[in-house]
Parts: C-alpha cells; sequence; structure tokens
C-alpha cells in the first residue's frame, strides 16, 4: 500500500496567508499540518508517501526533501480532488489522506487498513459522524450495515440517508485510478473523488468506518484555530 496526500489545491479560503504559506503548511506546535498527516501514514503501514504539490508550493517539497519514501508530483492545474489523485497514479492500493484534513486522536489510516483486511482487502472510506442538522455540508453515506450503497454529496436534512459523513481519508483499490482516467467533470466542473468511488461502487464493495478521533479542517482560520486547541498538549513525536 501507498499513501497519497493531495496537497495542490490553492486555498482559497485560507487567504492571504495561502499566497505564500500553502495552509498544509501552518503550524500545530512545532510541526506543519502536513507532518501529522505524513506520520499517520507512516503508522498505518505506507511504503510510499505521494505529496501533490502545485507551483508556488514548494514549501512543502523544500521542508520533506531528503526524508526516505516520498516523492511529489505536481497538479498543473486545479481541476479538483480526483484530478489531484489522477496525478499520483500508483499499481497498489492507495491510502488517500487530505492534506487539510487532520485528525486528532488514534491512528485513523491505520486501523482502516485494519477494516479493509477484515473485509477481504475491499475500498474503506473514513467516516464521522455529523449532528443531523449540518448534513447538508457534507457527503453523506447510505449504508446497508457497513457496506457502502451510495454517497449523497449535501444532501437537505430531510432527505439524508445517514448521518455519516466522508472526512477525508480513502483506502481505495488501484482500480479507482481507470474510473478517475474517465470521470467528467462534476459540481463546480471539478474532477470529484466521490464521483469515481460512486462508479467504483456499482462493481466493487467498499465499506465505511467511522473511525475513532475527531476530524480538524485546517483549511479555513475557524478549523485552524479548533485543530490548535485540539492539540493543545498532545505530544507529538
Ligand atoms: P479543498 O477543496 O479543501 O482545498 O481540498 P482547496 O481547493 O485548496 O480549498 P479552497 O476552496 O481553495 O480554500 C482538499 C484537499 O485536496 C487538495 C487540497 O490541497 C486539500 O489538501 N486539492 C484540492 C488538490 O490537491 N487539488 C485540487 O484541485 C483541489
Amino acid at each position: 500500500m501507498k499513501a497519497i496526500i493531495p496537497a495542490a489545491g490553492l486555498g482559497t479560503r485560507f487567504l492571504p496567508v495561502t499566497r505564500v504559506v500553502p495552509k498544509e503548511m501552518l503550524p500545530i506546535g512545532a510541526k506543519p499540518a502536513l507532518e501529522l498527516i505524513v506520520d499517520e501514514a507512516r503508522a498505518a503501514g505506507a511504503d510510499e508517501i505521494v505529496i501533490v504539490i502545485s507551483e508556488g508550493k514548494e514549501l512543502i517539497r523544500k521542508y520533506f526533501e531528503g526524508q526516505p519514501d516520498i516523492r511529489f508530483v505536481y497538479q498543473k492545474e486545479q481541476k479538483g480532488l480526483g484530478h489531484a489523485v489522477l496525478q499520483a497514479e500508483i499499481d497498489d492500493d492507495a491510502l488517500i489522506l487530505l492534506g487539510d484534513a487532520l485528525v486528532v486522536g488514534c491512528c485513523a489510516a491505520k486501523e482502516m487498513v485494519e477494516v479493509s483486511k477484515a473485509h477481504g482487502g475491499a475500498a474503506v472510506i473514513g467516516c464521522e459522524r455529523v449532528p443531523k442538522e449540518k448534513v447538508s455540508r457534507y457527503g453523506i453515506m447510505k449504508l446497508d450495515g457497513d457496506r457502502i450503497v451510495d454517497m449523497v454529496e449535501k444532501p437537505a436534512v430531510e432527505e439524508a440517508p445517514s448521518d455519516i459523513a466522508v472526512a477525508g481519508r480513502y483506502l481505495l483499490p488501484a482500480a479507482i485510478f481507470g474510473y478517475l482516467k474517465t470521470q467528467t467533470p462534476g459540481k463546480g466542473g471539478e474532477i470529484q473523488l466521490t464521483d469515481a468511488i460512486r462508479r467504483m461502487l456499482s462493481e466493487r464493495d467498499a465499506y465505511a468506518y467511522v473511525y475513532p478521533g475527531k476530524r480538524q479542517d485546517i483549511g479555513n482560520p475557524d478549523g485552524y484555530f479548533a485543530a490548535l486547541e485540539a492539540y493543545r498538549g498532545i505530544n507529538q513525536n
């Protein structure tokens, strides 16, 4: 298994600092946020970590260069998360960790690997439970037990099939790249990872796993403040 960390986005919700500092490199104590994610990928057993960056985000490369088993690929145009993942194409299972999503608490990715094994190597999507009144902000799972039947992007409260939301971590088979290659642009004109996964669901089983630990989205200042608060006092070594 290899890990892919998409970190090529424009970070517009975190301007102006993201004009020079990638949001993924904002400090959580003494470490950049992205290093906590790299640590999580390593703890899950990834033997290589591919970080997707873009022009102007070379600070990321500079920081991690020389660390073993990390390589970089460029996304030349910001055509969406699915497109970013495709730039890192590998011929192995892909553990995808969003570069601006931190999970405070133990080992979300590692536990997803265990869940996948228990399901014969099937795809696993890391999830969190969200308050019912907030489902319209998330990608929401339609489930049969823990098997994913479908995923609904930002449903109205009364139409939401559950309160279980996609939460920044995916363990997908190499076959996902085939779906991404033929994926047409979706919401926002972007190549959406969710759209490719939904197509995959008609041919392969995938499971939702509500991981322990709280997801912190550092893609905007409020989320970043919350992440700092959540990590206060946690030993990061
Ligand atoms: P986001 O949608 O949260 O990041 O993507 P963004 O595009 O930087 O956000 P705004 O709207 O401009 O503020 C989640 C993760 O996917 C990466 C981002 O870097 C982030 O870590 N991403 C997103 C890419 O690598 N490429 C893309 O085209 C989009």
